[in-house]
């Protein structure tokens, strides 16, 4: 059981407190969510009667200096706005925020992870580095982060390329689904047909790689029917280069993730 206090408790921050409640093996003692406004206060503190939601300086203080573990999760650049005073803080620090590196967090023990989105939906990935963390901390860190859905660590020199992958990743799935979704329509399949179809083909060859756990060119392989309709539409999409314009997508988003740290 552990103390935790949430400072910016937006989109991501809500998506990892109702991911811990929902799945963390280990729940928090206390909750405390701080936010800039009353009004998002006030909102929390309906959303999650458990916990304590304030905006208020002094009571984001106290919450501070009982904490076992603070999450921040504002915006990388409302960060400096925050005033935090971590110095007599013993616990550890997770930061949820892109660009943000470990060096740049307050105090001696810290963690940072990377998430997306589709952790609103149980489904999330997580990376996450550590500086100065002990083992039985690293443990906790990592059954926060794993709440979201699946975790991994990583060393924080590929935090920028995870930043893509994870955290960008969803938007270029999202533009394959709509190009499939496209492709149906442009061929007469009606609209709900076409978005229910082009979501449940990405979920199902995501699952096919999870649970084969088989490098994906393998299952695509075995898609091919020699002379088939799969193997020609591969070959138009290797003509059109959407297998570099991908893989370079997550390059170029990396490389964008490197210069927000400079
Ligand atoms: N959204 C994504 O898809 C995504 C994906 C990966 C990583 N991230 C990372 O997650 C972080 C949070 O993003 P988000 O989309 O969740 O942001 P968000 O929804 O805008 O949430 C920001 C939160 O911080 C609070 N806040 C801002 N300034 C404050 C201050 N001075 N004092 C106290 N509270 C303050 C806001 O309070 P109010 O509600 O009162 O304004 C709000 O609760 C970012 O650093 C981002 O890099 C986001
Ligand atoms: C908890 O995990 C389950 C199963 O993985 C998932 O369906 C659910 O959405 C998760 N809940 C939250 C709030 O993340
Ligand atoms: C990313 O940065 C490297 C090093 O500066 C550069 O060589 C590469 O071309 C960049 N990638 C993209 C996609 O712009």
């Amino acid at each position: 059981m552990y103390d935790l206090v949430v400072l910016g408790a937006g989109v991501m921050g809500t998506a990892v407190v109702s991911a811990i409640l929902a799945n963390a093996s280990e729940k928090p003692s206390s909750i405390v969510l701080v936010t800039k406004s009353e009004a998002s206060a006030a909102r929390l503190a309906k959303q999650f009667p458990m916990a304590t939601a304030t905006n208020k300086h002094d009571e984001k203080r106290k919450a501070i200096a009982k904490a076992h573990i603070v999450i921040l999760a504002c915006k990388p650049y409302q960060v400096h706005e925050f005033d935090l005073d971590l110095s007599l803080f013993n616990g550890v620090v997770i930061s949820l925020c892109a660009g943000v590196t470990l060096s740049q967090l307050p105090g001696s023990a810290k963690a940072k992870i990377m998430t997306n989105t589709p952790a609103k939906f149980g489904c999330g990935m997580a990376t996450v580095a550590f500086s100065g963390v002990s083992e039985s901390d690293r443990a906790r860190t990592m059954d926060i982060a794993g709440s979201v859905g699946e975790a991994v660590e990583i060393p924080e020199k590929n935090m920028d390329a995870a930043t893509a992958l994870v955290g960008s990743g969803p938007a270029f799935c999202l533009l394959m689904m709509e190009a499939l979704y496209d492709g149906g329509v442009r061929m007469g399949l009606p609209h709900d047909a076409a978005r229910l179809a082009a979501a449940k083909v990405m979920e199902g060859t995501a699952k096919m790689v999870l649970e084969t756990k088989e490098h994906p060119a393998v299952l695509k392989s075995q898609v091919c029917t020699p002379g088939g309709t799969t193997i020609g539409g591969l070959l138009k999409l290797e003509d059109a280069g959407v297998r570099g314009a991908i893989a370079r997508a997550v390059e170029e988003a990396a490389n964008i993730s490197a210069s927000f740290a400079k």
